[in-house]
């Protein structure tokens, strides 16, 4: 029997449409859910609508419709959205549906029968857009903490949960078990907020209509966070028999906003109610868009589907899961992600793919020639791909179970250099020279080799990239189940079968051009950006494709701070470094910069040595476009000074953390 593995994202308000961050949470766990079908596990990846609330009755009642007419229409939307984003979710759950009801009041008696609920008068500052309670300590400038906004006072009678009674148990949890947190500054985060000592818990309310009524207390409505976190045992099937199949659930995946209800609140109810607790909580971090928060009053929100129109779903897919390492916060823009996209999807696996299959075409008519023999310059790639699936396990699975959280970002290096390393394989091998000389049995070891790294590659890319793998298995003649295979066995160099005639070239992904981006997609500058504008009044300034002001700012020989935040400039350390071969004055160096190792081609080989740089901190622009220098391709470039030849690198008065950016 297939081991269960149950995964959720957090369900949503139904007071707005979806926006990239809602995005993030649900194609990461969506990524996840897809590995671990691919690993063998009956999987059940949940998502769905928050749809009761104070917040949801304003929305509703603003628009002039019911909350039940807003929820159902917004709903439908968030599930047309996640269809798009190729988001493979097995339940939907929405929290006016009649089984959530059940559960609710089923977990709620549990917590009754345990003594853990009693009346009181609660007196206390409420947010209404983040329904949540503040305690006059909590208040910042008598504002929320969350989100800033101005609080109401509220006084009522109400119902209490003794959350107070749990915080010894919360951290005897969390000290046994280093992973039910992540990552660990989050967890620290947890343990030093119940340290401060829990208060108890107002669980219902009166001014609140539209929620689920409390039993036997008439006027009261169950609190909107007790209500929406029972979402995940609703879906388990409880309170009917044959839950606990499915609960606990494997990895709850939610936004550090969102942290402290599942990581105190939800294990408390579930503690009070004698249920077993998540195996884990991995929370990662927000996007700001040019540094701020998305709102829509700033007109700066991302809709995911204007992007995966222009960039594909599965660029989308990638570029959010590739660029920040999860758990870290990150800024969302347009211009890197096309650069991104040309530079890793249609520079890297896109043209991977087109080349290989047009050699096959040309050189041997559309079949895939069996190999001529082994090739040691293909070793380390075998090797690259032969470590792909531990690679997948530590960065997902947490075998040491020491807490790191959900590393998606490592998986996808790991491929990117099976990708890169197959590149440069077929550029040494020069296939075009073998066919010119003749060299029948290499050129076939070198046709088969790239096909293999581009199996290998789709194989390992399919739970990021669902929709492109299915492409480049069809592109090489494979029928792929990625739910009946042997995961391990994949990455065995050697699995393709020879003989297989491809059809002709498709390309998976075309270059996007920079400067052509739709118009959905251009975000305005900040507003002091837009000051500039010397056009009539009350028209805004002319967008640049990268949404920075065009002229006239540009015109004037002056750089705007727009014009310079569009340079990603970031410390990195030099791991490694050696002569480009045939040039005196290239260095070929792989550089760390925090979330992966670049390789730079600098020309600073007249005035440095490889062994002196290796080591050293040094500064590096790294959303400079590709390039490539004597066979060499530059991810990069080193900042350095000098009249005509260099005569010093740039690098900061005091070591700085590898990654960080220089603004
Ligand atoms: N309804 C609650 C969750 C209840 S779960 C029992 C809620 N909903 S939400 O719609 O406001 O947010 C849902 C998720 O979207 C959260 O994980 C949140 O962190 C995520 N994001 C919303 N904006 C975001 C960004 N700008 N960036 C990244 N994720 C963010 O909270």
């Amino acid at each position: 029997m297939r081991p269960s593995c149950f995964i959720t994202t957090p369900i949503y308000y139904v007071n707005d449409v979806p926006h990239i961050g809602h995005a993030y949470t649900t194609i990461a766990a969506d990524t996840l859910a897809r590995y671990k079908r691919m690993t063998g596990h009956d999987v059940l990846l949940l998502t769905g609508t928050d749809e009761h609330g104070q917040k949801i009755q304003k929305a509703a009642e603003a628009r002039g419709i019911t909350p039940l007419q807003l929820a159902d229409r917004l709903s439908e939307g968030f599930r047309e959205v996640w269809k798009t984003l190729g988001i493979a979710h097995d339940d939907f759950i929405r929290t006016t549906e009649e089984r959530h009801r059940t559960a609710v009041y089923a977990v709620y008696e549990r917590m009754r029968a345990a003594g853990d609920v009693f009346l009181g008068e609660y007196e206390g500052s409420y947010c209404v857009p983040c329904e949540s309670f503040w305690t006059g300590l909590q208040l910042v400038n008598g504002n929320c903490p969350d989100c800033g906004r101005a609080v109401e006072t509220v006084t009522e009678s109400s119902w209490f949960f003794r959350l107070s009674a749990y915080g010894d148990r919360l951290l005897a949890h969390i000290e046994a078990h280093p992973d039910f947190i992540s990552p660990p500054s989050r967890r620290n985060e947890v343990v030093q907020f119940i340290r401060m000592g829990l208060r108890d818990l107002s669980i219902s309310r009166t001014g609140v209509k539209w929620g689920i009524p409390l039993p036997d207390a008439p006027g009261h409505t169950i609190y909107v966070w007790l209500d929406a976190l029972v979402n995940y045992l609703t879906a388990s099937g409880f309170p009917n028999p044959g839950y606990e199949k499915r609960w606990p659930a494997q990895t709850h995946i939610i936004g550090k906003d969102i942290l402290r209800f599942h990581a105190v609140y939800w294990p408390a109810f579930l503690m009070s109610a004698g249920l077993p607790l998540p195996e884990r909580i991995v929370s990662h971090g927000w996007w700001t868009i040019q540094g701020e928060k998305m709102s829509k009053s700033k007109g700066n929100v991302i809709d995911p589907v204007a992007v995966a129109e222009h960039f594909g779903t599965d660029a989308l897919r990638y570029f959010l899961l590739r660029e920040v390492p999860f758990g870290n916060d990150g800024d969302f823009s347009v211009t890197r992600l096309t650069e991104c996209y040309n530079a890793e999807l249609a520079n890297g696996i896109g043209n991977l793919l087109s080349r290989t299959v047009s050699m096959v075409h040309k050189y041997r008519g559309g079949t895939v020639p069996a190999t001529g023999g082994d090739d040691p310059a293909a070793v380390e790639m075998a090797q690259g791909a032969a470590g792909l699936p531990v690679v997948f396990l530590r960065a997902l699975d947490d075998p040491g179970r020491s807490g790191r959280g959900l590393l998606f970002d490592e998986p996808l290096q790991a491929i990117r250099a099976l990708v890169w390393a197959a590149n440069t394989y077929i550029h040494d091998a020069a296939p075009w020279d073998l066919h010119k000389q003749g060299n029948d049995a290499r050129l076939d070891t070198v046709l088969y080799n790239a096909v293999e790294s581009l199996r290998i590659a789709a194989t390992f890319l399919y739970p990021f990239m669902p929709e492109s793998a299915g492409r480049i298995w069809h592109a090489l003649g494979l029928r792929v189940d990625p739910h009946h295979m042997d995961f391990a066995g994949a990455a065995r160099w050697g699995g393709y079968p020879p003989g297989t005639t491809l059809p002709p070239v498709v390309p998976l992904f075309p270059r996007k051009d920079p400067e052509s981006l739709p118009a959905r997609l251009t975000i305005a500058a900040p507003a002091q950006e837009l000051s500039v504008d010397k056009n009539e009044p009350g028209t805004p300034a002319p967008q640049s494709s990268h949404g920075a002001p065009a002229s006239p700012a540009t015109d004037d020989g002056f750089a705007s701070i727009a014009d310079f935040s569009r340079l990603r400039i970031q410390a990195g350390v030099v791991k490694e470094a050696e002569r480009v071969r045939k040039s005196e004055k290239l260095l070929k160096l792989q550089v760390d910069i925090g979330t992966e190792v670049r390789q730079i081609v600098a020309g600073i080989g007249r005035k440095f040595t490889p062994e002196e740089m290796v080591g050293r901190q040094v500064v590096v622009l790294t959303n400079l476009r590709p390039a490539v220098l004597m066979g060499v391709e530059s991810q990069g470039m080193l900042l350095a000074a000098g009249a005509d030849e260099v005569e010093a690198l740039l690098t900061t008065s005091a070591p700085v953390t590898t990654g960080a950016r220089i603004r």
